[in-house]
């Protein structure tokens, strides 16, 4: 199937029955002259009256909220993570202005709300969730933002229409069976001097080997390999790249990832041993992100 085909194929997802009813509430939305705030909080403000009873329960529909948070109109979405911790540990370290920029595994899009203070050139989505792509419609039917979602994923990046200067790919790599060939896709999807920003769960330790969970990791089931951060470098050179930077570190806290009336079910503080926070419920060390830039090519040349 060309890229066509598998959009128009994906875009039956949205006739599912959990997702119709989702659509159908965005198109009834009303059209509200709305103002975008940048901030921590993704804010859409209007000076008109909104109704918020209408606004709220829209929201509620498409609940899990996982990422953000949101205002709208004066509705607090609190969601599980607070993606502006991650996000500004990172703001230090690119710079956006006139560049062709995708997020891949976008999820409803806060980070490229947020990157719209920099005036890329462009900016693209690629999330592969039909849920996600429709709380993205939800607010971008408010905010009106230029910003292309995709329903694609990262395998789809090899043979996109265009190659990008920068391709942000967080919290994806720990989800993939072959992640040695996902990093060949990113390294792909970029124009030759460009770069990946990247984040993965990681171990501690010198030695070039990644933990293999068995049925889970901190209660999701769909982690394949925990890397060092050496194995994980390795990874990246074998994949192309001819640099490999660490940008930050950090354990996820329960300040960052918790649960919220906008999730069902549970959140971070279910996934770890009760008696040891080292550990998750599993026993395998918990959470640690590593943050990385990779670069295509140095000087045009590998
Ligand atoms: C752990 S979340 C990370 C979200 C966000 N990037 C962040 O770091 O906060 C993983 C995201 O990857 C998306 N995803 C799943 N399969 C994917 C694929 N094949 N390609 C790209 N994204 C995918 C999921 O729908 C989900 O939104």
């Amino acid at each position: 199937m060309n890229l066509q085909e598998i959009r128009e194929e994906r875009q039956k997802w949205m006739t599912w029955k959990n997702i119709a009813p989702l659509r159908e509430a965005i198109e009834k939305l009303p059209n509200i002259d709305t103002k975008v705030e940048l901030g921590d909080v993704v804010a859409l403000a209007c000076k008109d009256e909104v109704d918020a009873d209408l606004i709220e329960n829209t929201a509620r529909m498409m609940m899990p909220w996982r990422k953000g948070p949101f205002n709208l109109f004066g509705l607090f979405i609190d969601t599980e993570w607070k993606s502006n911790i991650k996000y500004n540990l990172l703001r230090p370290h690119f710079n956006l202005k006139d560049k062709k920029v995708a997020d891949i595994g976008c999820n409803n899009g806060y980070y490229l709300f947020r990157m719209q203070e920099d005036a890329p050139k462009k900016l693209v989505g690629f999330d592969p969730s039909s849920l996600y792509k429709t709380q993205f419609d939800f607010i971008n039917h408010f905010a009106k933002t230029e910003i292309v979602y995709e329903l694609l994923g990262v395998e789809h990046l090899p043979f996109y229409e265009e190659k990008f200067d920068l391709i942000f790919c967080l919290g994806v790599l720990y989800h993939r069976s072959d992640p040695v060939s996902m990093l060949k896709e990113l390294y792909k999807g970029l124009e030759n001097k460009g770069e990946v920003i990247l984040d993965t769960f990681y171990i501690e330790g010198e030695e070039e080997i990644a933990l293999t969970p068995k049925e889970s990791y901190s209660k999701i089931p769909n982690i394949y390999f925990v890397p060092t951060i050496s194995a994980l470098k390795n990874w990246c050179m074998r994949a192309g790249f001819a640099s490999f930077e660490i940008l930050e570190t950090s354990l996820t806290s329960q300040d960052e990832q918790r649960k919220t009336e906008w999730i069902e079910g549970q959140s971070l503080e279910d996934f770890l041993d009760p008696d040891d926070s080292s550990k998750t419920i599993e026993g395998y060390p918990s959470p640690r992100r590593v943050y990385v830039k990779l670069i295509k090519e140095r000087n045009g040349k590998k």
